[in-house]
């Protein structure tokens, strides 16, 4: 027996040696971490339980034969997160450079299939040169054996891409039909086509990283949710968005527990929107003088600034926020804003995660390159995202609601389940400036003082307009609160909402305007 377990025991330090230490030497020097470092950091300590360690590749082509590693490229298996089950892919960029064979695939999607048998989240750490180019169409045959597994999983448990080297070509499809992409600044890329392709077809010159580094993706492009400095950093990224999501669709997000009162009152808040309507202030401000412990985790930080997206806890329950921005282009809402607030929604709604909206929006953003790039069609996105949610959702107007903005902000009209206004609220069509000139147009043309007249009709018409009370009045407002309060009134509705039941008509699925 002994020379038996001593077999058994060569056989998994060789599967741990990966590449070997020349190429684990070269992966340290180029700022990188080995597949199973990755894993140390990400797990709980201990709990990992690797699968599949001695499979390896089936090709005979190419000189392949001469070179199989046990584990072909990739360490998969099941560990914890704090105490709570995930699955785990890793690939090793030392062997092969992490390139996905036949038998590489085969055991992503064992764990993948594993996942959503139990209803567990599934982590994908991507490090790889695409498809094994030895196996030629057997390895484009694997790929998208996981991409039919990415979209059949989604919506039923989570699924978190950290994209941790190359992503290219079609291999990006798998980290872009998952729920959230995590990159690293300056060690990783995804691309559809690299820099020597574009040279070739449209004459670019372009580095790897600015055609699809981290920065690339979390300002320009939207690909990424997060770009972080290290590795490490990125990693523990991870950990703590799960500590926001549950493991699956059937469930509840978790439950933290906080020191932080649920009838904590600040009194910042009442001094916090400007009095003259056209100064910005920042709704970040808002958000973590009323989330518990002024904790936020902001989900696409640096793209489409104008609006805000992320995670919270009201007494300890996992909110989605999603909040217009003041500080940028006027919280308008834009084509990126529209598609980066919709997608949030959605996941949030397909995971039980209640919503919470913060409202200050002048409506959506004119002009002839909004309109092109389809802002009909974006704004209904997000428009049709709210409607269909299904979880508790509150919305808090700070300022102003104008236009068709104030119907897609989970307005009342589209089942928003509280929806509250501070005083400082402006509920109307547009803003008064713009209302009189348009209906008072000939009136103030033909004035002895046009400037007098209109300034009155601005005023008549802020007096009128800007304000809650009308939309109170119709009970499109359910309560008008001090700002100070929000935070013990949100506590309240979302606790009387934890049994909400609202159904959608039965249907195939419905067509979102993509
Ligand atoms: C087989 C590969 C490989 C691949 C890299 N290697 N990519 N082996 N198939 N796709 C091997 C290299 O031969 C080398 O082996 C080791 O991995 C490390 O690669 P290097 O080139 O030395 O590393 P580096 O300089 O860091 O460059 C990384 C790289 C480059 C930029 C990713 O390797 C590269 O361009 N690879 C090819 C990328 C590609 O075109 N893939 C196919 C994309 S199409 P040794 O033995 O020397 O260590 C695709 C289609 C998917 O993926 C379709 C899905 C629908």
């Amino acid at each position: 027996m002994h020379s038996k377990l001593d077999q058994l025991t060569g056989l998994k330090e060789d599967a741990k040696a990966g590449g070997g230490k020349k190429r684990v030497d070269e992966q340290h020097k180029k700022g990188k971490l080995t597949a199973r470092e990755r894993l140390e950091i990400l797990l709980d300590e201990g709990s990992f339980v690797e699968l599949d360690m001695f499979v390896k590749h089936r090709s005979n082509d190419f000189g392949l034969e001469k070179q199989r590693y046990p584990g072909d490229g990739v360490v998969t298996g099941y560990g914890k997160i704090d105490g709570r089950l995930v699955f785990v892919y890793s690939q090793d960029f030392t062997v092969f450079g992490g390139s996905l064979s036949e038998a590489h695939a085969e055991k992503i999607c064992k764990i993948m299939d594993m996942a959503m048998r139990v209803g567990a989240p599934i982590i994908g750490l991507n490090d790889s040169g695409g498809a094994r180019i030895q196996e030629g169409v057997v390895s484009l045959g694997g790929y998208a054996d996981i991409f039919l597994r990415n979209t059949l999983a989604s919506g039923v448990v989570p699924q978190l891409s950290a994209v941790l080297g190359p992503s290219a070509g079609g291999a990006v499809y798998s980290p872009a039909i998952t729920d959230f992409i995590f990159m690293v600044k300056n060690t990783s890329y995804m691309f559809v086509t690299g820099p020597n392709v574009v040279k070739t077809v449209t004459h670019e010159d372009v580095s790897f990283e600015e055609l699809g580094g981290a920065i690339t993706h979390a300002t320009k492009s939207g690909v990424a949710h997060f770009a972080f400095d290290g590795e490490a950093e990125c990693l523990i990224g991870l950990r703590n968005l799960l500590s926001f999501i549950p493991q699956n669709y059937r469930e509840d997000p978790p439950r933290t527990r906080t020191k932080d009162r649920p009838d904590r009152e600040d009194e910042a808040l009442n001094n916090l929107v400007p009095e003259n309507p056209n100064k910005p202030y920042d709704m970040k401000d808002v958000i973590k003088l009323i989330v518990d412990d002024g904790a936020f985790t902001e989900v696409h930080q640096l793209f489409a600034q104008n609006i805000i997206v992320g995670f919270g806890r009201l007494d300890g329950r996992s909110v989605g926020i999603i909040a217009n921005q003041p500080e940028v282009l006027a919280g308008v809402l834009d084509n990126d804003a529209s598609v980066k607030a919709a997608r949030f929604v959605r996941f949030c709604d397909a995971f039980n995660i209640p919503l919470l909206v913060f409202e200050d929006v002048p409506g959506f953003m004119p002009g002839t390159d909004q309109e092109w790039r389809g802002i009909i069609k974006n704004g209904a996105k997000l428009l049709f995202a709210f409607s269909e949610a299904t979880v508790p959702k509150i919305t808090v107007i700070t300022r102003k609601a104008y236009g068709g903005a104030y119907d897609v902000m989970n307005s009342k009209h589209i089942r928003g389940d509280m929806n509250y206004a501070w005083p400082s609220a402006e509920i109307a069509v547009m803003g008064p400036k713009g209302a009189v000139e348009i209906i008072f147009k000939k009136d103030i043309e033909s004035a002895k003082s046009p400037e007098e007249t209109e300034a009155k009709l601005i005023a008549d018409y802020t007096a009128k307009f800007a304000n809650p009370y009308i939309a109170a009045e119709r009970g499109y407002i359910d309560e008008v609160i001090e700002p100070a309060k929000t935070r013990s009134n949100l506590i309240r509705a979302f606790e009387m909402l934890e049994t909400k039941v609202v159904t959608n008509p039965k249907k195939k699925h419905g067509n979102i305007p993509l």
